[in-house]
């Protein structure tokens, strides 16, 4: 049997109505497809907790930047249902975009605040484009829990917010980040590099590798540790950073002092490929796998 794949938010309705009725608990991945074990990894945690996964892929234009991928990124439609099917997922919900977005679609979520810094002061408009469609994604579904990587922390943490902020009846479940042997966390993107961009990718999981062994060392100078990181950044020539940053885990306000659980994230450029990675320094809310 293969997988159910529907395109409108009416035909997911009408599932889940059924679901519902009959007091099945559903889970949610929303994705943008190009699926690798990191978002297998989501799947799998859902299918586990919950009678019935439902996963979307959509690669959502509203998130993108003028200049950025979004003509280019990734798409395997037949090879990610067959993955999530696999993985034991019940439906993949897989809209176009003039089915997500009316022509004169004018209404969107804003998370304010958190979403200034970090990614959301290189991406403007990035975070808006994740909210709107997350918003829209958790309506047509209705799901009980829905699944979310640490890979993508700021991201995990505006959504968290939201849901919170918003009364949307679910629990927000984030889950580690899946990496190669070698450390570099998965991504769609990965597949734009290079055999030799993808040893400079390792630049990213090398520094914070590195904060960690410092912080675990008994350093706690924000300052100091940074410069641990960027220390090894600079051995990599074909890595430009767009930010490496010592957060708060939940405000995301730059800290001095790490004292409570603090997120190390770094976004750099490998050639024209823009990747992202972070750590957690002291406790985190992040569901251990
Ligand atoms: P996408 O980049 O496809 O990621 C979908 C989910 O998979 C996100 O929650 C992301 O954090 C998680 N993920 C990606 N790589 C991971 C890894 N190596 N380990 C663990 N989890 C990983 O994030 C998005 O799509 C979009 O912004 C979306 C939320 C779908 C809204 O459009």
């Amino acid at each position: 049997m293969t997988i159910e794949v529907v395109e409108t938010t009416a035909e997911v309705r009408t599932h889940v109505r059924g679901w519902h009725r009959s007091g099945q608990r559903i889970g949610l991945v929303p994705t943008m497809g190009a699926l690798h074990e990191g978002h297998l990894a989501l799947v799998r945690r859902s299918v586990a907790e919950n009678d019935v996964t439902v996963v979307s892929i959509f690669v959502n234009p509203l998130q993108f930047g003028p200049s950025e991928d979004l003509a280019s990124y990734p798409r395997d439609l037949a090879g990610d249902c067959q993955r999530v099917e696999e993985a034991g997922a019940a439906l993949v919900f897989a809209p176009s975009v003039d089915r997500m977005y009316a022509p004169d679609h004018s209404s969107y979520v804003v998370v304010e605040r958190l979403t200034r810094a970090l990614c959301g002061e290189s991406r403007p408009g990035h975070f808006r484009g994740v909210t709107t469609v997350v918003t829209k994604l958790l309506h047509a579904v209705d799901p009980d829990r829905a699944y979310f990587g640490q890979k993508d922390a700021q991201q995990a943490r505006v959504i968290r917010r939201m849901v919170r902020d918003l009364d949307f009846d679910l629990e927000v479940v984030i889950l580690p980040t899946v990496r190669d042997a070698d450390g570099l966390a998965l991504s769609s993107r990965n597949r734009y590099l290079s055999p030799s961009d993808r040893g400079q990718a390792l630049a990213l999981s090398r520094a914070l590798g590195e904060i960690g062994r410092a912080f675990a060392a008994g350093e706690r100078s924000a300052a100091a540790l940074r410069q641990r990181g960027e220390s090894i950044l600079a051995a990599f020539p074909r890595v430009r950073l767009d930010y490496l940053e010592i957060v708060d885990d939940e405000s995301l306000e730059p800290l001095e002092r790490i004292e409570g659980p603090a997120l190390v994230a770094v976004a750099a450029f490998v050639g024209t490929t823009r990747l992202i990675d972070n750590v957690v320094l002291g406790d985190s809310h992040i569901v251990s796998s």
